[in-house]
């Protein structure tokens, strides 16, 4: 028989300041309609941590092992929903576009090397998606080209899907027969893992999008893919996130946000593209 476990309500103070804490440390904002969804994610954390009140958790990740436990209060209230080749327009808008001329942006500043970040990457697909593509061009636009595709995240359980490479044919459905074949091994029925060849692409990082200090650290890219979290954010997490991205592209790089996650509002140094059913941002230089 499952054992039942019974959480401890958590009361409008405890919702508040817990949902203060985690805009502190993550950017990211519960609004009040979202009690119960926090309350359910954090309920398991009181069971693992086996802690009576939200109030005790709280005073835990303050406290000196608070450190190791935001991890996992990370991961608990963490969306991580994705997959390959989402949102098809603007994958092969990448392709077709911004591609080509963000090697062009390199190759003029004399660099024979692509750099592409994927910013809140999650268990990967995004990154595997972009290393596809560059893959397959390899020996055309990519020749005598090296491609670097820094993926970050700030949930270490995504992080470590992501090193595994392993995917069933749910978060693959977007993908052709021949792609599936090209870039990936069948393991056993419904379970595929990324060749190696597209995993050399992809450095996986752990990072947290409101620590600005640590997006110098990555260097600077041709491309920034952030995609479906700026809609976690508030305005002034946004402002600052697109502030240290436009600080780490180079001149006329590209930033590709969600789509339902327009930045033109804030007018902080990108032009929009407008591209066949998606768009783009270009840093004006
Ligand atoms: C919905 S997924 C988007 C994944 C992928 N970019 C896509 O569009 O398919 C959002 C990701 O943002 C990550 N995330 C949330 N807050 C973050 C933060 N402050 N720093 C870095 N990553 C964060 C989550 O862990 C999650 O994996």
């Amino acid at each position: 028989m499952a054992l039942q476990v019974t959480n401890p309500p958590m009361s409008l103070p405890d919702f508040l300041a817990m949902r203060d804490f985690i805009y502190a440390r993550t950017g990211i904002y519960f609004a009040e309609a979202k009690q119960y969804f926090l309350e359910n994610r954090l309920a398991r954390r009181l069971v693992g941590v086996n802690i009576k009140t939200y109030q005790g958790y709280l005073e835990l990740l303050q406290g000196p092992m608070g450190k190791e436990e935001l991890k996992q209060l990370f991961i608990e209230i963490t969306t991580n929903e994705t997959s390959f080749w989402r949102n098809p327009p603007q994958i092969e808008a990448f392709q077709r576009i911004v591609l080509p001329e963000a090697i062009a942006l390199a190759k003029a500043k004399g660099s024979s090397k692509l750099r592409i970040w994927s910013a809140a990457c999650s268990s990967g697909e995004e990154p595997y998606t972009l290393a596809m593509i560059c893959a397959e061009a390899k020996d055309t636009l990519l020749k005598g080209m090296l491609v670097e595709i820094i993926a970050t995240d700030i949930s270490e359980k995504v992080l470590a899907q992501a090193k595994e490479g392993i995917y069933g044919s749910y978060t693959l459905r977007n993908l052709t027969g021949p792609q599936l074949k090209q870039h990936f091994n069948l393991l056993s029925q419904d379970c595929y893992e990324v060749k190696p060849e597209l995993k050399q692409l992809v450095s996986l990082k752990l990072v947290n999008l409101v620590e600005y200090s640590a997006y110098k650290a990555l260097g600077s890219f041709e491309v920034i893919f952030c995609r479906n979290v700026l809609i976690y954010f508030d305005e002034a997490v946004k402002i600052k996130v697109l502030r240290g991205f436009h600080e780490q592209l180079q001149p006329k790089g590209f930033l590709l946000v969600g789509h339902s996650e327009s930045i033109h509002s804030f007018n902080i140094g990108f032009e929009l593209m407008h591209f066949t059913k998606a768009m783009g941002y270009r840093k004006r230089d």
